[in-house]
């Protein structure tokens, strides 16, 4: 529905889910009692959850809060059916370098999104480290099936900026024999090596190179989940699309590998302001404010791109109302996401009168076009379905938005905190 009058009030967005994913892999493989406070309950995070309760690890879940009881990395138990990881690209890569070094057999499945998704990125190095993994079309596609034993450390130059495959690198490399050093072409998001920190790992990074040691013990911990700057951009582009718009956004994750988006905003020339926390966390947070503005269009490529990935489908949405034209280059790992983000984004919007180009890495965006009202997919899409439900607030009209249950992956009360915010 068009919000008439502006949004306003205050919102606490759910918890960060590249966080929250891995708080309850390494509790699963620390030592002792792991409590993650405001853990996002989102269908991604649940997929990680029930994989290792599987595999043999005690799990309470009570909303936000989740008790681990780990016993190790020995404590894992061979599970005699497939895991399932539903529509959870992190859960899946991750759980592939985990599982490497596992002494036992694992077979991993997904959905029909999954299923296109390429997994050779984390094949291949891992089969380098000595993993034995196959899967459709030799370890491209799942499912996926990882025969655990001992891995050697490597060092490795990530093809692609990715932090899950540098991720599941490093999962492996904790059970290698000797060091696995990873070298990144642009910083992508650092969760894991502050989570090895966090749960007592040594870790060692130096510019775009990050070095782990084999054999290392970890030990349950308290983890405090900031809220997700992926779920906060649709209503920092809402609070800046909307005329007469004031939201506050509440202990937001400002981790420098995830604020790529606030750099966009700025130069789009948003009214927004940043409260940072004080206190000495392992992963920074704060307040946000933002306000109705006008914008105007930009370039946006190179190595900021690892660092907003996810918010492009919101600033393309951005884009279309900003003064001038945005270009968004080197982008293509856009078209590996949970669906071809350039495609989906462009199609979609496309339907409510925007004038979008597609190339093969990203889009060239015409701004100033009035949004007229539609019906659109998200595509089973979580991100692609939020951007949508934000471009109907500025439809006269409205919009008839379908598939909207995928939201439900990333921000299950995504709607009810929206209808919260209209006057
Ligand atoms: C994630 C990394 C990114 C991101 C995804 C979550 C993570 O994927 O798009 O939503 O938690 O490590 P890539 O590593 O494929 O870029």
């Amino acid at each position: 529905m068009p919000a008439s009058s502006g949004l306003s009030g205050e919102i606490r967005v759910p918890g960060d889910k590249s966080i929250s994913h891995r708080a309850v892999m390494f509790g699963a493989i620390a030592h002792g009692t792991t409590t993650v406070r405001n853990f996002l309950p989102g269908d991604d995070c649940l997929s990680t959850v029930s994989c290792f309760q599987k595999l043999g690890v005690t799990i309470e879940t009570a909303g936000t809060d989740v008790k681990i009881s780990g016993n190790g990395l020995e404590g894992l138990r061979e599970y005699s059916g497939l895991l399932d990881v539903g529509n959870s690209g992190t859960t899946i890569r991750l759980m592939m370098g985990l599982l490497s070094g596992t002494p036992f057999v694992t077979r991993l499945t997904g959905d029909e999104s999954i299923a296109k998704r390429p997994m050779n990125r984390v094949t291949a190095p891992l089969k380098e480290m000595g993993a034995t993994i196959d899967g459709r079309e030799n370890g491209k596609f799942i499912p996926i099936t990882i025969t655990g034993g001992r891995l050697k450390g490597i060092s490795y130059s990530l093809p692609v900026a990715s932090a899950q495959v540098k991720s599941a690198i490093l999962l492996a490399g904790l059970q290698a024999e000797g060091e696995t050093s990873i070298t990144e072409t642009a910083p992508t998001r650092d969760h894991t090596e502050k989570m090895i920190r966090l749960f007592g790992g040594k870790i060692k990074t130096s510019s775009n190179t990050v070095v782990i040691e084999g054999g290392q013990k970890l030990y349950g911990t308290g983890v405090n989940v900031p809220g997700d700057i992926s779920s906060a951009a649709f209503f920092l582009a809402a609070g800046s699309l909307v005329p007469g718009s004031e939201i506050i956004l509440k202990n937001v994750g400002l981790n420098w590998t995830r604020t790529g988006i606030l750099e966009v905003l700025e130069k789009m020339g948003a009214d927004f302001s940043v409260m940072r926390s004080s206190g000495d966390t392992y992963e920074p947070s704060g307040d946000i404010v933002v306000k109705h503005s006008r914008l105007k269009g930009i370039t946006i490529g190179g190595d900021l791109i690892p660092r907003l990935i996810d918010e492009l489908p919101i600033i393309a949405l951005l884009a279309t109302q900003a003064e001038g034209e945005t270009i968004i280059r080197d982008a293509s790992e856009l078209r590996v996401k949970e669906t071809d983000r350039i495609e989906t984004v462009a199609g979609e919007l496309r339907k409510l009168g925007a004038e979008i180009e597609t190339t093969p890495d990203g889009m060239i965006i015409t701004g100033g076009t009035k949004l007229g009202n539609g019906t659109v997919t998200s595509h089973g899409d979580h991100r692609i379905g939020m951007m949508l439900a934000v471009a109907g607030l500025i439809c006269k009209s409205g919009i008839e938005l379908h598939d909207t249950e995928a939201i439900a992956v990333s921000y299950p009360d995504f709607f009810i905190h929206l209808d919260s915010l209209k006057k």
